[in-house]
Protein backbone atom coordinates (compact mmCIF):
# COMPACT_ATOMS: atom_id res chain seq x y z
CA UNK A 1 0.00 0.00 0.00
CA UNK A 2 1.20 3.49 -0.99
CA UNK A 3 2.08 6.07 2.10
CA UNK A 4 -0.89 8.32 0.65
CA UNK A 5 -3.09 5.58 0.75
CA UNK A 6 -1.51 5.02 4.50
CA UNK A 7 -2.26 8.20 5.04
CA UNK A 8 -5.93 8.56 4.19
CA UNK A 9 -6.49 5.76 6.29
CA UNK A 10 -5.14 7.06 9.28
CA UNK A 11 -7.44 10.55 8.54
CA UNK A 12 -10.41 9.08 7.96
CA UNK A 13 -9.69 6.42 10.94
CA UNK A 14 -9.11 9.43 13.02
CA UNK A 15 -12.50 11.92 11.21
CA UNK A 16 -14.62 8.44 12.93
CA UNK A 17 -16.62 7.85 9.51
CA UNK A 18 -17.01 4.30 8.88
CA UNK A 19 -18.53 5.53 5.11
CA UNK A 20 -15.28 6.88 4.96
CA UNK A 21 -13.47 4.20 5.94
CA UNK A 22 -15.71 1.68 3.89
CA UNK A 23 -14.49 3.64 0.54
CA UNK A 24 -10.90 3.71 0.93
CA UNK A 25 -11.36 0.02 1.85
CA UNK A 26 -12.07 -0.21 -1.54
CA UNK A 27 -9.80 1.98 -3.02
CA UNK A 28 -6.89 -0.38 -1.35
CA UNK A 29 -8.71 -3.10 -2.58
CA UNK A 30 -8.54 -1.54 -6.08
CA UNK A 31 -4.57 -0.82 -5.93
CA UNK A 32 -3.59 -3.59 -4.65
CA UNK A 33 -5.41 -5.41 -7.94
CA UNK A 34 -3.55 -2.95 -9.97
CA UNK A 35 -0.18 -3.99 -8.85
CA UNK A 36 -0.83 -7.37 -9.84
CA UNK A 37 -1.18 -8.74 -5.87
CA UNK A 38 -4.30 -10.69 -6.62
CA UNK A 39 -3.76 -12.85 -3.62
CA UNK A 40 -3.63 -10.10 -1.45
CA UNK A 41 -6.64 -7.99 -2.85
CA UNK A 42 -8.95 -11.68 -2.60
CA UNK A 43 -7.95 -11.93 0.89
CA UNK A 44 -8.59 -7.94 2.03
CA UNK A 45 -12.28 -8.96 -0.40
CA UNK A 46 -13.41 -11.60 1.91
CA UNK A 47 -12.72 -9.92 5.07
CA UNK A 48 -14.64 -6.78 3.83
CA UNK A 49 -17.88 -8.95 2.42
CA UNK A 50 -17.23 -11.16 6.02
CA UNK A 51 -18.94 -8.24 7.65
CA UNK A 52 -22.73 -9.20 8.75
CA UNK A 53 -25.24 -7.72 6.19
CA UNK A 54 -27.03 -4.00 6.90
CA UNK A 55 -24.26 -3.31 9.69
CA UNK A 56 -22.29 -0.03 9.80
CA UNK A 57 -18.98 -0.64 10.10
CA UNK A 58 -17.36 1.36 13.25
CA UNK A 59 -14.17 2.72 12.71
CA UNK A 60 -11.58 -0.05 13.53
CA UNK A 61 -10.60 1.05 17.67
CA UNK A 62 -13.53 2.22 18.32
CA UNK A 63 -15.44 -1.06 18.11
CA UNK A 64 -15.11 -1.40 22.00
CA UNK A 65 -15.05 1.58 23.25
CA UNK A 66 -18.09 3.83 21.71
CA UNK A 67 -21.45 2.46 21.79
CA UNK A 68 -23.63 1.76 18.68
CA UNK A 69 -27.47 1.13 18.27
CA UNK A 70 -29.49 -1.57 19.75
CA UNK A 71 -31.38 -1.92 16.30
CA UNK A 72 -28.49 -1.73 13.18
CA UNK A 73 -25.23 -0.40 15.36
CA UNK A 74 -25.19 2.88 14.13
CA UNK A 75 -22.51 4.87 16.01
CA UNK A 76 -24.61 6.85 19.01
CA UNK A 77 -21.93 9.42 19.55
CA UNK A 78 -19.21 11.38 17.34
CA UNK A 79 -16.17 11.53 18.92
CA UNK A 80 -13.58 14.36 18.50
CA UNK A 81 -10.06 13.82 19.55
CA UNK A 82 -8.42 16.27 21.87
CA UNK A 83 -6.16 17.73 19.42
CA UNK A 84 -9.14 17.98 17.06
CA UNK A 85 -10.71 20.84 19.43
CA UNK A 86 -11.24 24.76 19.26
CA UNK A 87 -10.73 26.50 22.13
CA UNK A 88 -9.93 29.70 22.01
CA UNK A 89 -13.71 31.82 23.38
CA UNK A 90 -14.36 35.33 24.05
CA UNK A 91 -15.92 36.01 27.03
CA UNK A 92 -16.58 38.50 29.48
CA UNK A 93 -14.87 38.15 32.37
CA UNK A 94 -17.47 36.90 34.53
CA UNK A 95 -18.70 33.91 32.50
CA UNK A 96 -14.84 33.11 31.54
CA UNK A 97 -14.26 32.85 35.24
CA UNK A 98 -17.18 30.37 35.49
CA UNK A 99 -15.49 28.30 32.69
CA UNK A 100 -12.18 28.51 34.37
CA UNK A 101 -13.39 27.12 37.72
CA UNK A 102 -15.20 23.75 36.42
CA UNK A 103 -11.58 23.52 34.70
CA UNK A 104 -9.73 23.81 37.82
CA UNK A 105 -11.81 21.57 40.08
CA UNK A 106 -11.41 19.31 36.99
CA UNK A 107 -7.90 19.66 36.96
CA UNK A 108 -7.86 19.22 41.06
CA UNK A 109 -9.89 16.15 41.54
CA UNK A 110 -7.86 14.18 43.31
CA UNK A 111 -7.06 16.82 45.83
CA UNK A 112 -11.17 17.73 46.40
CA UNK A 113 -11.75 13.57 46.75
CA UNK A 114 -9.70 13.82 49.48
CA UNK A 115 -11.89 15.79 51.75
CA UNK A 116 -15.33 13.67 50.21
CA UNK A 117 -15.65 16.67 47.44
CA UNK A 118 -16.34 16.61 43.60
CA UNK A 119 -16.04 18.70 40.80
CA UNK A 120 -18.64 20.44 38.95
CA UNK A 121 -19.38 18.03 36.19
CA UNK A 122 -22.68 18.09 35.18
CA UNK A 123 -22.96 21.45 33.19
CA UNK A 124 -25.68 22.90 31.44
CA UNK A 125 -24.97 25.74 29.18
CA UNK A 126 -27.76 27.54 27.48
CA UNK A 127 -27.90 31.48 25.52
CA UNK A 128 -29.09 32.69 22.65
CA UNK A 129 -28.12 30.71 18.96
CA UNK A 130 -24.36 31.28 17.63
CA UNK A 131 -23.08 32.78 21.08
CA UNK A 132 -20.48 29.96 21.86
CA UNK A 133 -21.63 26.94 23.36
CA UNK A 134 -20.83 23.97 21.20
CA UNK A 135 -17.65 25.98 21.40
CA UNK A 136 -17.58 26.16 25.03
CA UNK A 137 -18.16 22.46 25.21
CA UNK A 138 -15.32 22.24 23.00
CA UNK A 139 -13.09 24.44 25.25
CA UNK A 140 -14.07 22.65 28.26
CA UNK A 141 -12.97 19.06 26.89
CA UNK A 142 -9.70 20.64 25.60
CA UNK A 143 -8.90 22.26 28.77
CA UNK A 144 -9.74 19.29 31.14
CA UNK A 145 -7.81 16.86 28.05
CA UNK A 146 -11.06 15.00 27.62
CA UNK A 147 -12.40 13.91 23.94
CA UNK A 148 -15.71 15.15 23.17
CA UNK A 149 -18.57 12.29 22.62
CA UNK A 150 -21.04 14.25 20.84
CA UNK A 151 -24.51 12.72 21.25
CA UNK A 152 -25.93 11.81 18.02
CA UNK A 153 -29.55 11.97 18.07
CA UNK A 154 -29.94 11.13 14.70
CA UNK A 155 -29.45 7.55 15.67
CA UNK A 156 -30.11 7.89 19.44
CA UNK A 157 -33.93 8.41 18.65
CA UNK A 158 -35.82 5.29 17.73
CA UNK A 159 -39.71 5.57 16.50
CA UNK A 160 -39.54 1.55 17.76
CA UNK A 161 -40.80 1.50 21.45
CA UNK A 162 -38.30 1.36 24.27
CA UNK A 163 -35.17 1.65 21.94
CA UNK A 164 -34.59 5.58 22.65
CA UNK A 165 -33.53 4.94 26.21
CA UNK A 166 -31.62 1.34 25.62
CA UNK A 167 -29.65 4.08 23.29
CA UNK A 168 -29.21 6.40 26.32
CA UNK A 169 -28.38 3.68 28.18
CA UNK A 170 -25.61 2.48 26.09
CA UNK A 171 -24.54 6.17 25.66
CA UNK A 172 -24.31 6.81 29.69
CA UNK A 173 -23.20 3.62 30.27
CA UNK A 174 -19.84 3.75 27.87
CA UNK A 175 -18.85 7.27 29.51
CA UNK A 176 -19.02 5.60 32.66
CA UNK A 177 -16.76 3.25 31.63
CA UNK A 178 -14.44 5.49 29.45
CA UNK A 179 -14.02 9.01 30.59
CA UNK A 180 -14.74 11.99 27.95
CA UNK A 181 -16.83 15.07 27.91
CA UNK A 182 -19.99 13.84 26.88
CA UNK A 183 -21.94 16.28 25.01
CA UNK A 184 -25.73 16.47 24.86
CA UNK A 185 -25.61 19.95 22.23
CA UNK A 186 -29.36 20.86 21.92
CA UNK A 187 -30.78 18.74 24.46
CA UNK A 188 -34.29 20.15 24.09
CA UNK A 189 -34.74 18.05 21.33
CA UNK A 190 -35.24 15.26 23.05
CA UNK A 191 -38.06 17.38 24.49
CA UNK A 192 -39.04 18.27 20.67
CA UNK A 193 -39.57 15.08 19.48
CA UNK A 194 -43.00 14.84 21.31
CA UNK A 195 -44.58 16.99 19.16
CA UNK A 196 -42.74 14.81 16.25
CA UNK A 197 -43.50 11.42 17.81
CA UNK A 198 -47.64 12.11 18.93
CA UNK A 199 -46.20 9.91 22.32
CA UNK A 200 -46.90 11.74 25.17
CA UNK A 201 -45.65 8.73 27.59
CA UNK A 202 -42.62 7.62 25.20
CA UNK A 203 -41.22 11.45 25.62
CA UNK A 204 -41.80 11.65 29.67
CA UNK A 205 -40.15 7.90 30.22
CA UNK A 206 -37.36 9.64 27.98
CA UNK A 207 -36.95 13.12 29.81
CA UNK A 208 -37.34 10.95 32.98
CA UNK A 209 -34.49 8.48 31.91
CA UNK A 210 -32.34 11.17 31.15
CA UNK A 211 -32.90 12.92 34.63
CA UNK A 212 -32.09 9.39 36.40
CA UNK A 213 -28.85 8.79 34.21
CA UNK A 214 -27.50 12.61 34.54
CA UNK A 215 -28.72 12.00 38.70
CA UNK A 216 -26.54 8.64 38.61
CA UNK A 217 -24.02 9.44 36.26
CA UNK A 218 -20.64 9.00 38.22
CA UNK A 219 -17.91 8.64 35.68
CA UNK A 220 -14.42 10.54 35.46
CA UNK A 221 -15.56 12.94 32.60
CA UNK A 222 -18.00 15.34 32.21
CA UNK A 223 -21.04 15.45 30.85
CA UNK A 224 -22.28 18.91 29.13
CA UNK A 225 -25.72 19.65 27.86
CA UNK A 226 -26.65 22.86 25.52
CA UNK A 227 -29.88 24.26 24.64
CA UNK A 228 -30.97 27.65 22.93
CA UNK A 229 -34.05 27.75 25.47
CA UNK A 230 -34.22 27.99 28.95
CA UNK A 231 -38.11 28.84 29.86
CA UNK A 232 -39.17 25.79 27.67
CA UNK A 233 -36.64 23.39 30.21
CA UNK A 234 -37.70 20.98 32.50
CA UNK A 235 -37.09 22.59 35.87
CA UNK A 236 -36.31 19.08 37.19
CA UNK A 237 -34.06 18.98 34.53
CA UNK A 238 -32.19 22.46 35.48
CA UNK A 239 -31.68 20.95 39.03
CA UNK A 240 -29.79 17.86 37.76
CA UNK A 241 -26.95 19.95 36.75
CA UNK A 242 -24.41 21.02 39.49
CA UNK A 243 -23.25 24.28 36.98
CA UNK A 244 -26.33 25.96 35.17
CA UNK A 245 -24.02 28.51 33.05
CA UNK A 246 -25.28 31.40 30.45
CA UNK A 247 -23.51 32.00 27.32
CA UNK A 248 -24.57 35.44 26.60
CA UNK A 249 -24.41 37.75 23.39
CA UNK A 250 -20.99 39.23 23.27
CA UNK A 251 -21.26 43.18 24.66
CA UNK A 252 -19.17 45.81 22.96
CA UNK A 253 -15.49 45.18 24.63
CA UNK A 254 -16.43 41.23 23.74
CA UNK A 255 -17.22 42.36 19.78
CA UNK A 256 -14.49 44.63 19.88
CA UNK A 257 -11.89 41.36 20.85
CA UNK A 258 -13.55 39.03 18.12
CA UNK A 259 -13.20 41.28 15.80
CA UNK A 260 -9.45 42.08 16.62
CA UNK A 261 -8.83 38.39 17.03
CA UNK A 262 -10.46 37.27 13.84
CA UNK A 263 -8.54 39.26 11.79
CA UNK A 264 -5.07 38.72 13.86
CA UNK A 265 -3.58 37.01 10.67
CA UNK A 266 -4.27 40.13 8.57
CA UNK A 267 -2.55 43.34 8.83
CA UNK A 268 -5.08 46.18 9.46
CA UNK A 269 -5.49 49.90 8.74
CA UNK A 270 -4.30 51.32 12.69
CA UNK A 271 -7.08 54.06 11.77
CA UNK A 272 -10.12 51.50 12.21
CA UNK A 273 -12.09 52.76 15.06
CA UNK A 274 -12.54 49.04 16.65
CA UNK A 275 -15.19 50.37 19.22
CA UNK A 276 -17.51 52.68 16.87
CA UNK A 277 -17.66 49.33 14.94
CA UNK A 278 -18.34 46.82 17.89
CA UNK A 279 -21.26 49.52 18.34
CA UNK A 280 -22.47 49.00 14.88
CA UNK A 281 -22.93 45.38 15.42
CA UNK A 282 -24.18 45.25 19.21
CA UNK A 283 -26.48 43.05 19.93
CA UNK A 284 -25.42 40.79 17.32
CA UNK A 285 -24.03 36.96 18.03
CA UNK A 286 -20.43 36.21 18.30
CA UNK A 287 -21.18 33.72 15.42
CA UNK A 288 -22.49 36.62 12.99
CA UNK A 289 -19.32 38.81 14.43
CA UNK A 290 -16.66 36.33 13.12
CA UNK A 291 -18.53 35.62 9.79
CA UNK A 292 -18.36 39.82 9.41
CA UNK A 293 -14.28 39.74 10.31
CA UNK A 294 -13.65 36.68 7.81
CA UNK A 295 -16.01 38.14 4.83
CA UNK A 296 -13.63 41.28 5.18
CA UNK A 297 -10.95 39.12 5.26
CA UNK A 298 -11.50 37.51 2.33
CA UNK A 299 -12.70 40.47 0.70
CA UNK A 300 -9.70 42.31 0.95
CA UNK A 301 -7.90 39.08 -0.12
CA UNK A 302 -9.93 38.66 -3.20
CA UNK A 303 -9.14 42.40 -3.89
CA UNK A 304 -5.21 41.97 -3.75
CA UNK A 305 -5.14 44.13 -0.62
CA UNK A 306 -2.63 43.34 1.71
CA UNK A 307 -4.81 45.49 4.89
CA UNK A 308 -7.99 45.58 5.81
CA UNK A 309 -9.68 48.85 6.15
CA UNK A 310 -12.68 49.88 8.11
CA UNK A 311 -14.92 50.04 4.81
CA UNK A 312 -14.48 46.50 4.32
CA UNK A 313 -16.05 45.08 7.47
CA UNK A 314 -18.66 48.06 6.82
CA UNK A 315 -19.46 46.25 3.98
CA UNK A 316 -20.05 42.74 5.28
CA UNK A 317 -21.67 44.21 8.30
CA UNK A 318 -24.56 45.86 5.69
CA UNK A 319 -24.34 42.50 3.86
CA UNK A 320 -25.53 40.49 7.65
CA UNK A 321 -27.94 43.41 8.40
CA UNK A 322 -29.18 42.87 4.96
CA UNK A 323 -29.53 38.86 5.21
CA UNK A 324 -31.12 39.14 8.38
CA UNK A 325 -33.76 41.19 7.07
CA UNK A 326 -34.37 38.91 4.32
N1 LIG B 1 -17.91 33.55 22.58
C1 LIG B 1 -17.31 33.25 21.43
N2 LIG B 1 -15.97 33.29 21.31
C2 LIG B 1 -15.39 33.01 20.13
N3 LIG B 1 -16.06 32.66 19.01
C3 LIG B 1 -17.38 32.60 19.07
C4 LIG B 1 -18.09 32.89 20.29
N4 LIG B 1 -19.41 32.73 20.07
C5 LIG B 1 -19.54 32.36 18.79
N5 LIG B 1 -18.33 32.28 18.18
C6 LIG B 1 -18.12 31.90 16.78
O1 LIG B 1 -19.36 31.52 16.25
C7 LIG B 1 -19.34 30.13 15.86
C8 LIG B 1 -20.64 29.49 16.27
O2 LIG B 1 -20.68 29.33 17.69
P1 LIG B 1 -21.37 28.09 18.39
O3 LIG B 1 -21.70 27.06 17.36
O4 LIG B 1 -20.55 27.67 19.52
O5 LIG B 1 -22.71 28.76 18.87
P2 LIG B 1 -23.94 28.07 19.64
O6 LIG B 1 -24.24 28.93 20.82
O7 LIG B 1 -23.63 26.65 19.88
O8 LIG B 1 -25.08 28.23 18.55
P3 LIG B 1 -26.41 27.36 18.35
O9 LIG B 1 -27.36 27.73 19.43
O10 LIG B 1 -26.90 27.79 16.99
O11 LIG B 1 -26.02 25.92 18.40
C9 LIG B 1 -18.13 29.54 16.53
O12 LIG B 1 -17.61 28.49 15.77
C10 LIG B 1 -17.19 30.74 16.59
O13 LIG B 1 -16.52 30.92 15.36
MG1 LIG C 1 -24.50 24.87 19.13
Amino acid sequence: MNATLIKRLFRVIQSGSSADVDTLCHRIVDEERKQGHEHVARDLERILKDRTPGKTAPPPGTLQRLPTSRRDSAPLVQEIPVDKLRHHMVLPDIVERRFLRIEKEFAARTRLAKHGLKPRHRILLYGPPGCGKSLGAERLAWHTGLPLRKVRFDTLLSSYFGETMANLRKVFDAAQTSPCALFLDECDSLARSRGERNDVGEVSRITNGLLEMLEDYQGDGLVIAATNLDSALDTALFRRFDEVLKVPLPGVDEICRLLTTTLSPMETDPAINWRDLARAMDGMSGSDVVHIAKNAAKHCVLEGRGQVAEPDILHSLAEIQERHQD
